[in-house]
């Protein structure tokens, strides 16, 4: 049965939108448990638009759970990482200007700074997993760099589910991208590494992607928070995990 892993950056979000100290991510992360989370994500960055440095070391503290920090191959996020060893990591890109994470790493490109990274991490225990783009090369280069784990960016299938430029959703463009994920999955199966799935999922589309045999854990954010905003983080966590399982 995969689990349910649940991105708190949003909550810190709010908080930061007013530099003040509540809505406090490390409520939400105990919240998300109560709800039934299996797994709880936060992602710091280089600019600490939200989850900031005192959320990391509270979160490592207090989550009893698995904690999964979502980091970029900055020197400094690095060092901080290794000093905390969250149970795993995963590797994103990271852009100033985007609004979300945008792309898949390019391990491929960065292969010999991941393979650094990932040993560095790998030796305080943490397990690492790289946030790809269902793309078998990005996967057997992550294999190759040293990660135990994937993350398949579903991205592009959640935005075709929405539709573009206010057009109604192409079905054909929505089976594309399912096919597309059934590839990177099998591809990281067969590679002999874990495999996670997230970005976009939501209470709507996530069904067919669960419906596929293999996936370890769905990591959920915006969707999961924003229905919080009306039922509650608990409650918005057991319904997504009834949905996952
Ligand atoms: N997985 C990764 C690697 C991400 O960067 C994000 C966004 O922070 C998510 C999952 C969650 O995406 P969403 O907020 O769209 O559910």
């Amino acid at each position: 049965m995969a689990g349910l892993g649940v991105n708190i950056d949003h909550v810190a979000t709010v908080r930061q939108a007013r530099m003040t100290v509540e809505p406090d991510p490390v409520w939400a992360a105990a919240e998300a448990q109560l709800g039934g989370a299996d797994c709880i994500t936060f992602h710091l960055r280089k600019d600490r638009r939200h989850i900031c440095d005192r959320d990391a070391r509270l979160l490592k503290q207090t989550v009893t759970c698995k904690l999964n920090m979502e980091m970029s191959l900055d020197p400094e996020i690095v060092a901080i990482a290794v000093e905390l060893a969250p149970t795993q990591a995963t590797l994103v890109p990271e852009n100033r200007q985007e609004i979300t994470t945008e792309g898949g790493l390019d391990v491929v490109a960065h292969a010999d700074r991941i393979a650094e990274v990932t040993q560095a991490l790998r030796q305080v225990g943490v397990v690492v997993s790289a946030f790809v783009d269902p793309v078998p090369e990005q996967i057997i280069a992550s294999r190759d760099a040293g990660c135990e784990a994937i993350e398949i960016h579903t991205g592009a299938y959640a935005n075709a589910c929405i539709g573009t430029n206010g057009s109604n959703p192409d079905p054909t463009e929505i089976t594309a991208e399912i096919e597309a994920i059934q590839t990177g999955l099998h591809a990281g199966l067969e590679a002999g590494l874990i495999v996670h799935a997230g970005h976009g999922l939501t209470y709507t589309n996530i069904e067919p992607i669960t419906a596929m045999q293999g996936f370890c854990e769905f990591n959920i954010g915006h969707s999961i928070i924003a229905r919080a905003m009306f039922t509650g983080i608990k409650y918005a966590v057991s319904e997504m995990k009834r949905l996952v399982s």
